[in-house]
């Protein structure tokens, strides 16, 4: 049985087959106050295909909203695994039912916060992307804190990116495009970058090239994108490239 937001029928995605499971994901432990490492879990387990491919590239989606990125570019894409991250649990069910349902095996549905999830749980170096498309604005000034782009967010996802991987971002919304500006021009210039010992930039910036899946001047193809080009909004997009350390003798 499927379901569809509208009709409000039940929900009956099972845990461990789209979505992680409870035992995929244990609760975090209290030792992970004290020792960051401590609730690490690799991410890239909960594809049963890796064991047999170790190498196999890994990528996030944050706020996938009904998975219409996910599912165009995963079908395209049967070499890599993809982890969306919805915290609105309608969406994630929503997204996870279509998976099902599309029969491919390289996404899993997780419904937590994603910002939590990278800071306390996912490994250092193991990303190759980050995608966070049409992130919410939280418009009001006292909700700005809820945005996804913060600098302790920056700072997780440096850590959990491999050298050279990416942060893909495309927005429509102007206020945020300026506070995530004003993020990545510190993060890719000279800084400040605060609660940061890396490198300086800790990135670099490249122009945002549309991924496979994305038709015809499209961006990504979003549900968002698309409602939004409809409306004639214009977009913003970019993409941050991690840069490492120099090894010694650079
Ligand atoms: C405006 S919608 C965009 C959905 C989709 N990316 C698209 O472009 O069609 C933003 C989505 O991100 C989700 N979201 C926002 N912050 C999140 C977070 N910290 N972790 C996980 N999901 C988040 C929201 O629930 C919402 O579904």
């Amino acid at each position: 049985m499927s379901f569809g937001l509208s009709r409000g029928k039940p929900l009956d995605v099972a845990p461990g087959v789209v979505m992680v499971s409870d035992e995929e994901l244990p609760p975090l432990p209290d030792a992970a106050l004290t020792d960051p490492e401590a609730g690490r879990v690799d991410p890239r387990d909960w594809f049963p295909h890796r064991a047999e491919r170790p190498d196999r590239r890994f990528e996030i989606e944050i706020g996938s909203g009904k998975g219409t990125f996910l599912c165009q570019q995963a079908a395209l894409s049967p070499e890599i695994d993809y982890l969306g991250i919805e915290w609105a649990g309608e969406f994630c069910n929503y997204a996870a039912d279509r998976v099902r349902r599309s029969g491919l095996a390289n996404i899993r549905m997780l419904r937590t916060d994603a910002t939590e999830l990278i800071r306390w749980r996912v490994p250092s170096g193991i990303v190759d992307v980050v995608h966070l498309y049409f992130s919410d604005p939280w418009p009001k000034s006292r909700h700005h804190k809820k945005r996804v782009v913060q600098d302790r967010f920056l700072a997780e996802t440096w850590r959990i990116l491999k050298p050279g991987a990416e942060l893909r971002v495309v927005t429509d919304h102007d206020e945020l495009w300026a506070w995530d500006r004003e993020h990545f021009d510190r993060w890719c210039g000279t800084g400040p970058c605060p609660g940061f010992d890396g490198p300086t930039p800790p990135y670099e910036e490249i122009s945002f090239a549309a991924p496979d899946s994305a038709r015809e001047g499209e961006l990504v193809g979003t549900n968002f994108e698309r409602k939004f080009r409809e409306e004639g909004r214009t977009f913003h997009a970019t993409v941050l490239v991690k840069r490492s350390p120099p090894t010694t003798g650079d």
